[in-house]
């Protein structure tokens, strides 16, 4: 069994290759940019993990991982046009480099090429593969839309909450997983587990991601610190303070949130700190990672062989960027 970094460092290189043709270089040289900024690589890993777990890699799970990365990588470009995000691993975004238009088609051809990828694999494996591939970006798009729908309200619960991550970030996850399991041809009760396994280790990312936009370090986080505040996000974090807050603070909430002063960032946080939001955000992570942890148990192969997906459970929790 391989590690994150062992594989990670194997799909890096796998993942060098030209993905565009030259020209026109205005569209692919934007993709390039984006792709050599790197990345955590956390799902494509996934995918080699899942496979891995049942079997050894089979070369299929290279061509998968690789169209997991793309089509990541193009909701990302596509995410930072609608969260108006000035910064994407520690510099200028797609948009603010290239335009949006060109951000746009610079998105929409990497998707192109993660189906590219899928297309040759072994014909054995292709329905099953496209079939939780569409399903899950088609759950990416639903995701997303509920996060923008959400900007316009202040009464989201944490329920809507998890529903919306789940939809934006976890399947993905969870679909790179179980991906690499149906490779490594893994039983249906299997492959529903680790899906559920990805999930919940999903939610709990989120909330990191979350906890981060609000309190990461900006020199680590390499993403705009407060984007989320700006935005008006329903993270967990306003979500808990909405709930949680006296009356006056209430009020001071609702206030910043139809206001676009300079310190709205800071003023948040401040209530955000108030309001304890730091114990609830280990609790809420803790509590996903708990449900992770126990479907990966229930996961039908020797223990010793799921060793690395538990090291990546943790990692995603405790990541600073
Ligand atoms: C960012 O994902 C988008 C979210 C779902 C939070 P990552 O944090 O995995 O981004 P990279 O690929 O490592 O930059
Ligand atoms: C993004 O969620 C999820 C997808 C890209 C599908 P966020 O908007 O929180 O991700 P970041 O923080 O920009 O990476
Ligand atoms: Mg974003
Ligand atoms: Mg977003
Ligand atoms: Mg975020």
């Amino acid at each position: 069994m391989q590690t994150f970094e062992q594989l990670s460092s194997q799909f890096t290189e796998y993942f060098q290759q030209d993905h565009f043709p030259q020209e026109p270089a205005t569209l692919y040289q934007p993709n390039r940019y984006f792709l050599q900024l790197g990345g955590k690589r956390v799902r494509p890993v996934g995918c080699l993990m899942g496979n891995e777990l049942f079997d050894n890699i089979v070369p299929d799970a290279w061509k998968v991982a690789t169209a997991i990365e793309l089509f990541h990588n193009f909701t990302l470009i596509h995410d930072d046009i609608m969260d108006r995000a000035p910064l994407r691993r520690g510099m200028p975004t797609v948009h603010h480099k290239y335009g949006e238009s060109t951000a746009l088609l610079a998105g929409d051809v990497m998707l192109v090429a993660a189906y590219e990828n899928l297309r040759k694999i072994s014909p054995n494996f292709l329905v099953p593969v496209l079939g939780l591939f569409n399903k899950t970006a088609r759950e990416v798009c639903e995701g997303q839309q509920l996060d923008m729908d959400f900007e316009q309200r202040d009464d989201v619960t944490l329920d809507e909450y998890e529903h919306m991550i789940s939809l934006k970030t976890s399947v993905l996850m969870a679909g790179s997983l179980k991906l690499g399991a149906i490779l490594g041809g893994a039983s249906k009760r299997n492959q529903d587990l680790i899906y559920e396994f990805g999930r919940k280790v999903g939610l709990a990312f989120q909330v990191q991601d979350d906890y981060l936009d609000a309190f990461g370090d900006p020199e680590k986080f390499g993403k705009q610190v407060g984007g989320d505040i700006k935005a008006n996000k329903k993270t967990f974090l306003l979500i808990h303070a909405l709930q949680t807050a006296d009356k006056g603070q209430r009020e001071s909430l609702q206030h910043l949130m139809l206001t676009n002063s300079d310190n709205k960032v800071d003023d948040v946080l401040q209530l955000f700190r108030q309001t304890g939001v730091d114990q609830w955000a280990r609790e809420l992570q803790d509590n996903y990672l708990q449900q992770a942890l126990q479907h990966l148990e229930d996961i039908a192969v020797t223990s010793s062989r799921k060793e690395p997906l538990r090291q990546l459970a943790l990692y995603l929790v405790q990541r600073e960027h």
